[in-house]
């Protein structure tokens, strides 16, 4: 059996971006460069054509793993994964596999890496897609695993924030809604820490306020001011990013009921907040965003999540796909 090579030391190699073979399981893994690197490579495959897309991956097999329901994480994986001429296998719930039957995660993770060249894995268990690293020899990434981190999404997100403003550096960004239970906001708000943000503001219920681990490493690298209202902060924000409560987190079905539609966005807002923000959600909504709102320029959360089909075919390519 081969050896994966290190993950942490490819990381420090920040002029030559090399992620053939690696994981990807926390967005902390990668530097600034890297993450710049794989922009540029998401940036060259949304003009390059079908023909040249389908010789990357040269029928490689991807394993998506999904322990927990998904529409664009997943299926925008398979369609990368598909354009670039490989092939997908997986599931969709533990149902139709032998972990119904009483197999251990472990073992099914060493099964499925001698079938296939990469796991895209989600699971309800932080820690789990490291511990499916651990166990595999082929690279795999994190499509999401429990309240930890998103590493695909935080990349799609500073994707978009490129677009957007044709810069990332210097933005002011607020962060609202369930800052404790969302991993994608705990993965994005790190990765841009390298941009050199001007401010964070976290935007939440009490109740659902970021982790202090996250927020003291925040406070390091930039001004970070937590509320509760969307009103004391509008005018300010270049990107509002929204998130949903994680119903699913919670112990208890009472507490998020009383917290649920403690927010709501809608195209009213647009009259007191900058001209040019950008309002960002990586989607499923369930209520936080008025479907009003879809219509204005400044809504770009589906324009967010068709960048995700390109970050990951820019992914699969560097991380599956070799030179
Ligand atoms: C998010 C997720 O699964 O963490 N969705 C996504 O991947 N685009 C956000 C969410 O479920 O609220």
């Amino acid at each position: 059996m081969g050896k994966k090579p290190a993950r942490k030391k490819i990381a420090k190699k920040a002029a030559s971006v090399n992620l053939n073979g690696k994981d990807l399981v926390s967005i902390n893994q990668l530097d600034k460069a890297e993450i710049l690197g794989i922009i540029n490579e998401a940036r060259k495959f949304e003009k390059l054509s079908p023909a040249k897309k389908l010789k990357i991956l040269g029928g490689k097999v991807i394993a998506t793993l999904f322990f927990e329901p998904s529409t664009r994480t997943k299926l925008s994986f398979q369609t990368a994964v598909q354009r670039l001429g490989g092939n997908v296998i997986g599931f969709d719930s533990i149902d139709s596999t032998s972990l119904k039957k009483g197999e251990s995660f472990s073992d099914t993770i060493k099964i499925i890496d001698n079938y296939a060249d990469a796991i895209v894995i989600r699971h309800p268990e932080n820690g789990a897609a490291e511990k499916a690293a651990e166990i595999a020899r082929i690279p795999v990434i994190n499509a999401g695993d429990g309240w930890n981190e998103h590493p695909t999404q935080a990349l799609t997100d500073i994707f978009t924030m490129q677009k957007e403003f044709g810069k990332i550096e210097g933005l002011t960004i607020g962060f609202l809604g369930d800052l404790l239970y969302g991993r994608t906001v705990r993965s994005l708000s790190q990765a841009l820490l390298h941009f050199n943000p001007k401010k964070f503001y976290l935007i939440s219920p009490q109740a659902l306020k970021m982790e202090n681990k996250i927020v003291d490493k925040l406070r390091g690298k930039v001004e970070v001011v937590e509320l509760e209202k969307l009103d004391d902060c509008l005018a300010e924000l270049d990107v509002l990013y929204v998130t949903r409560i994680q119903k699913e987190r919670f112990k208890f079905e009472s507490a998020y009921e009383q917290l649920k539609g403690s927010y709501s966005v809608g195209p009213e807002i647009l009259k007191r907040a900058k001209k040019g923000i950008r309002i960002m959600h990586p989607l499923p909504r369930i209520g936080e965003i008025d479907p009003e709102l879809d219509k204005y320029e400044q809504a770009t959360y589906f324009r967010q999540a068709a960048n995700g089909v390109f970050l990951r075919e820019a992914l699969m390519k560097m991380i599956v796909g070799g030179k």
